[in-house]
């Protein structure tokens, strides 16, 4: 699978390199984001491309290059807005246009608390076209009682959505007797 990811300016970078660490290495992955030492380094570990944010010439900006599923995370809401209104003015933006316009999976993961209403207006109209907004929500039941663990629930949410294995948290499944999810 191609996996196209952008990492835009909003809080919960740690959450994007952990996606990334976690992925198998089966996974071709082009990412995009801000230099950042941190990121780079990391791309190297997993043999991911990493362009530029205002590399608009890259590979993963044209159709043709076939990527298979995009996903940003985290999604700030000054690029939930561009991509809700068809503005591609830096690769995360281009991406996202990209996989609308070829009707390619597409998953945002928006990190603002509490939500405007323009914002949840933009989340509302992406979602008529098929785009998973699936923010960072903390759930209790998966009774994660590390950052870590709280985490890896929600990368594991974010591969489930994107078609990846993984075992990052447990199932929930009939043999739990616990608060309903
Ligand atoms: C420390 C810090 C944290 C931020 N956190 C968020 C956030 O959680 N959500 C958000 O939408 N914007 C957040 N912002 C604001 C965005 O970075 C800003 O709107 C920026 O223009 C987004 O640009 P981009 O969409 O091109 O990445 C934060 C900014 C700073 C400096």
């Amino acid at each position: 699978m191609k996996l196209a990811l952008a990492i835009t300016g909003a809080s919960g970078i740690r959450l994007s390199m952990r996606f990334i660490e976690n992925l198998p290495s089966s996974i071709d992955l082009y990412v995009c984001a801000s230099k950042n030492a941190e990121i780079v380094s990391l791309c190297e570990e997993k043999k991911a491309k990493l362009y530029d944010n205002a590399d608009i010439a890259a590979a993963i900006s044209s159709g043709s290059f076939g990527v298979d599923a995009t996903a940003i995370i985290p999604c700030s809401m000054n690029s939930l807005a561009k991509i809700a209104c068809g503005i591609a003015d830096t690769l995360p933006t281009r991406i996202a246009a990209v996989a609308l316009k070829e009707r390619k999976p597409l998953l945002l993961a928006p990190r603002e608390m509490p939500l405007s209403t323009i914002a949840l207006e933009n989340m509302h109209k992406l979602s008529s076209m098929g785009v998973v907004i699936s923010s960072p929500t903390m759930a209790y039941y998966s009774e994660a009682d590390t950052l870590e663990k709280m985490e890896d629930f929600l990368i594991g949410k974010w591969y489930d959505t994107l078609g990846i294995q993984h075992q990052l948290y447990q199932r929930w499944s009939d043999n739990n007797h616990k608060e309903h999810p």
